[in-house]
């Protein structure tokens, strides 16, 4: 059997769920704006970048000449401006920008007013250490609030930051700052984690011996316990800022000025410094924090991403405050001190609107529905998903235990290369099914191509693309312009390629399916792992599922699962095969996993996406690859064991 797809589309979603009518008579988005898009995206855009505050207001649009470009070129405004100073200004000074939660217990709340200053007295500090518009700094942090207010003191002198996730190990912290070369570190001392310590200042002391261009560490006092300070290079947070005054010029920035860096980690290469720069990023995160979550006025709303990553950037700093939100910012986990954390803060603080990821969904889903139901949630009214392909149960399962049915769900796809949310639902206009993220937003073309770069037709599966700039994307990976030629836009002419793979119904509505290296080939069938997991979490014993290729002698490639069980499953050669049928059954049967393997964890980057590569080295018996990323790595080993069992039962 032989099968030219780029990638087939196995699985069929029926469910669909109109706008409820008291969301749409009000949301932000009206119909039309698509059309009103399309008729001119330069002017769309253009028009939404006028929303934000110039200090020297752009002329030109879009100047592009391919792959670089240019958005709101001759414009000039500052990132901390547009975030702060405008709202009080405007006299929303008392209006709360974060509810802080730390993982302790202890809260805060922090109004805009409050952040500004905390923010200029920073600022000052920076420019007092000699730190310059031009200059990159690294963040090594935990969700505290001086994470932002340290990335925004960046961005009002004119320094770019470089925010280093805090469950990174020092050697990360090593290949990022040198790759960049940034002149100061800002950490803590320590931060917490499912009530242990997490030692973040120990780590940078290990990196700095290895960065040479750090002149300075600053360290916020989170934890308490002592630390040791180098005399000449480290210093405190609490003295630099003690006589700081609380107004601090903002340094003019141009449009195009670099704003952040944010190491994305290639699989197999070295990890990758996205450059975002500041008019056509704030413009994008502004414009889809508005519409995607129908933000309103009297919202509280939680991104519960860390900062650390690319969705925090861009949904808990940048968008969210540049639109006067008010907005959650919790420390910790979500079982610590149990597994209800998240929903008693829903329920304290009344939150609005949640975002959250498919990982994190799948894990409440094992844990159990009487959680969420310890809680009031009647105050949520919009539930959204981002950094994996949601799988429909997962879906179906926010909407009802999380959202009780009255919640529409948003899945947002993008990417750090992105910037901002490019597919997802407008939740006052667009009918959303499981799994899916519906539509390209106003202003962005997106299309599903074959190997030779052709539009698949409706019901078709190939690579997702974007097919023109937007103001939100990537500028270039800093320092290598070739790479960022080559990853991004040498497969396809006039094409970006996101490297995912992709399916679009006959509404043309975008079903993302996994990455396009993870897709199996079995007997020339081109499968994604994102249909057969789905099609596995749909058996109403399994919590989570992740499947990837092994060579075979017969097909090509086999499929091999992974499998979790929900709550107290135990897993069984019998069940094993119920869940094979169950798989043959909805997807057809070429897609019947010959290998399954059950276990407690499954192997998670530290943002929590499965970590297919690792599985297919598990799976095929072979040494591991980069463990680096991994978040834990006492998984790997237990699933090592039965997978070499696994392989030698089959072989026997
Ligand atoms: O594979 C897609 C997946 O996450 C990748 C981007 O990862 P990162 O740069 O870490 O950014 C994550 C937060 C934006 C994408 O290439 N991804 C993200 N959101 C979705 C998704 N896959 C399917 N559906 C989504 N909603």
């Amino acid at each position: 059997m032989k099968s030219s797809a780029t990638i087939e589309a196995l699985s069929e979603e029926t469910r669909r769920f109109p706008p409820p009518p008291e969301l749409a008579s009000g949301a932000n988005a009206r119909p039309g704006i698509y059309e009103e898009a399309e008729r001119d995206y330069e002017a769309f855009w253009a028009s939404w970048a006028r929303k934000l505050e110039w200090s020297k207001p752009f002329t030109k649009t879009l100047e592009w000449n391919e792959p670089f470009a240019k958005w709101f070129g001759d414009g000039e405004l500052n990132a901390s401006v547009n975030a702060l100073d405008r709202h009080v200004r405007a006299g929303q000074g008392a209006r709360v920008a974060y509810y802080y939660e730390g993982e302790p217990g202890d809260r805060r709340s922090i109004s805009y007013a409050q952040l500004l200053a905390e923010v200029c007295r920073f600022g000052n500090a920076l420019r007092k250490l000699g730190i310059k518009k031009g200059d990159r700094v690294a963040i090594y942090m935990p969700m505290i609030p001086e994470l932002p207010i340290a990335m925004l003191a960046c961005a009002r002198i004119g320094a770019a930051h470089s925010v280093i996730f805090g469950g990174f190990s020092p050697d990360s912290i090593v290949d990022r700052v040198n790759d960049s070369q940034c002149v100061a570190l800002v950490t803590a001392d320590q931060g917490w984690r499912r009530g242990k310590k997490v030692l973040l200042k120990n780590n940078c002391d290990a990196a700095m011996k290895a960065t040479p261009s750090v002149r300075t560490c600053i360290v916020a006092r989170r934890v308490g316990d002592p630390v040791q300070m180098q005399a000449g290079r480290d210093v405190w947070w609490h003295d630099i800022v003690a006589d700081s005054p609380i107004q601090c010029e903002p340094d003019p920035m141009n449009a195009e000025d670099l704003l952040y860096l944010l190491y994305t980690s290639g699989t197999t290469a070295k990890p990758k410094g996205i450059q975002h720069t500041t008019g056509g990023y704030l413009t994008g995160v502004t414009m889809t924090h508005k519409l995607v979550f129908d933000l309103k006025e009297d919202d509280v709303y939680w991104c519960a991403a860390d900062i650390g990553w690319v969705t925090g950037h861009s949904y808990i700093v940048y968008g969210p405050l540049c639109n006067g939100a008010t907005s959650i910012i919790y420390e910790g986990t979500p079982d610590f001190p149990d597994k209800d954390r998240l929903w008693e803060i829903v329920e304290r603080y009344k939150v609005s609107i949640l975002y959250t990821a498919p990982t994190a969904i799948r894990t409440f889903m094992k844990w159990g529905a009487q959680y969420p139901a310890k809680h009031d949630l009647s105050s949520l009214r919009l539930l959204g998903s981002v950094g994996e392909p949601i799988n429909p149960e997962a879906w179906m399962w926010y909407r009802e235990h999380i959202g009780r049915g009255r919640c529409p769900v948003v899945d947002t796809w993008w990417q750090t290369e992105t910037g901002a949310i490019m597919i997802a639902p407008l939740p006052g206009i667009t009918t959303t099914l499981p799994g899916s993220a519906t539509l390209p937003l106003p202003g962005i073309a997106a299309d599903v191509v074959n190997e030779q770069g052709e539009s698949v037709p409706p019901g078709g599966g190939g690579y997702a693309v974007l097919t023109r700039p937007w103001p939100s994307m990537l500028r270039g990976i800093w320092g290598d312009e070739e790479r960022y030629r080559q990853t991004y836009w040498s497969k396809f002419a006039h094409k970006y390629l996101a490297g995912d793979g992709c399916r679009r119904d006959a509404e043309g509505n975008y079903w993302f399916m996994g990455r396009i290296d993870d897709v199996m080939n079995v007997s020339g069938h081109r499968i994604s792992t994102t249909e057969v997991e789905s099609a596995l979490i749909e058996h109403p014993k399994v919590a989570e599922a992740a499947v990837c290729g092994k060579l075979d002698g017969m097909t090509g490639q086999a499929i091999y699962a992974f499998v979790s069980l929900r709550g107290a499953e135990s897993g069984t050669p019998g069940l094993a095969d119920e869940l094979r049928a169950h798989v043959g059954e909805k997807l057809g049967k070429f897609t019947q996993p010959k290998f399954v393997t059950f276990t407690q964890e499954l192997p998670k980057t530290r943002s929590g996406k499965i970590m297919r590569r690792l599985l297919r080295d598990i799976a095929e018996g072979r040494t591991l690859g980069d463990t680096t990323t991994l978040a834990d790595s006492t998984v790997v080993k237990e699933l090592q064991e039965r997978a070499a069992s696994e392989s030698a039962r089959d072989e026997a």
